[in-house]
């Protein structure tokens, strides 16, 4: 490893127990990758290879079963403040305002005081275009405001690294775009301490249009089958090229899924 790295997934291996049958099912094998201060990384593969698994052992809400995940130079064993992740399903506190979904993390760590945290919701709500929406809880919320306070949440422990479960996959086309395109110039602005993103999506041009490098998933148990560095700085990428990359990328996968 060398002292750049951020996030630095190592020979990871995962296997589950059947809850039914005695046995055990391995669902990733050797995953090696690296993460860089500076880079979107994006996941792509077919459904049930494994993605939301080596997303949650990246957040350490799971460990590998051999293998190691290192995070800025230690390895990670339990969730840290310094990784948050947004999760597909929105995942809110249904019986929490959204005022108090997103400062949920903040008053878990006691490291705040009230009027800190009061200070850093407001700032995030406005942030994330979620003002006059404070007192509202989420069954009230459309599914792209119910996200925007997933990633409000996610943001307001200042992580160094993002994990995105398929943030935008639940919301509607335009909502979806608006909202990573909103998530780009937050990213791009550089005021948070967010190091690098690391996206799991099925929308191959998504990758194309965000990433520094796309990591292809495949197989069973899975494993990562192909990277893809994208050089061309994303702000400086063509509605031509992005559409080129995405059909080599698709084209790949139609072959993966024919052998
Ligand atoms: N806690 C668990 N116990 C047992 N099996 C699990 C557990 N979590 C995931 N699995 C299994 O591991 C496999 C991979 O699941 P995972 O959710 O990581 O896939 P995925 O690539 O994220 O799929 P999708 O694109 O549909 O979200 C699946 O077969 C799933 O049933
Ligand atoms: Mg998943």
């Amino acid at each position: 490893m060398t002292n750049s790295e951020l996030l630095n997934v190592k020979h990871v291996s995962k296997k589950f127990e059947h809850a039914e049958k005695s046995g055990i099912r391995p669902v990733l094998t050797d995953i090696n990758l690296a993460v860089k201060p500076g880079q979107f990384i994006s996941i792509i593969g077919p459904s049930g290879v494994g993605k939301s698994t080596l997303l949650r052992m990246m957040a350490g809400i799971s460990r590998p079963s051999t293998g190691t995940i290192d995070f800025a130079g230690r390895q990670i064993v339990k969730p840290s403040q310094r990784i948050s992740m947004v999760f597909q399903n929105f995942a809110l506190f249904p019986w929490l305002t959204v005022q108090k979904n997103i400062a949920f993390g903040l008053e878990n760590s006691r490291k705040h005081n009230q009027g800190q945290i009061q200070q850093k919701v407001r700032d995030l709500i406005n942030l994330i275009g979620l003002k006059g929406l404070e007192a509202a809880y989420p069954y009230e919320l459309s599914g792209g405001m119910k996200q925007r306070v997933g990633f409000a949440r996610a943001l307001a422990v200042d992580p160094e690294l993002l994990l995105l479960d398929e943030p935008f996959s639940a919301l509607d086309v335009l909502t979806g775009e608006q909202l990573s395109s909103d998530l780009m110039t937050l990213w791009r602005q550089g005021d948070l301490n967010m190091k690098a993103l690391v996206m799991i999506t099925h929308n191959i041009s998504e990758a194309v249009r965000l990433s520094n490098v796309i990591y292809v998933m495949n197989g069973s148990p899975g494993t990562l089958v192909r990277v893809y560095r994208l050089k061309t700085p994303v702000e400086q990428r063509t509605a031509s090229q992005i559409m080129r990359k995405t059909l080599e990328i698709t084209q790949y996968f139609k072959q993966m899924n024919r052998r």
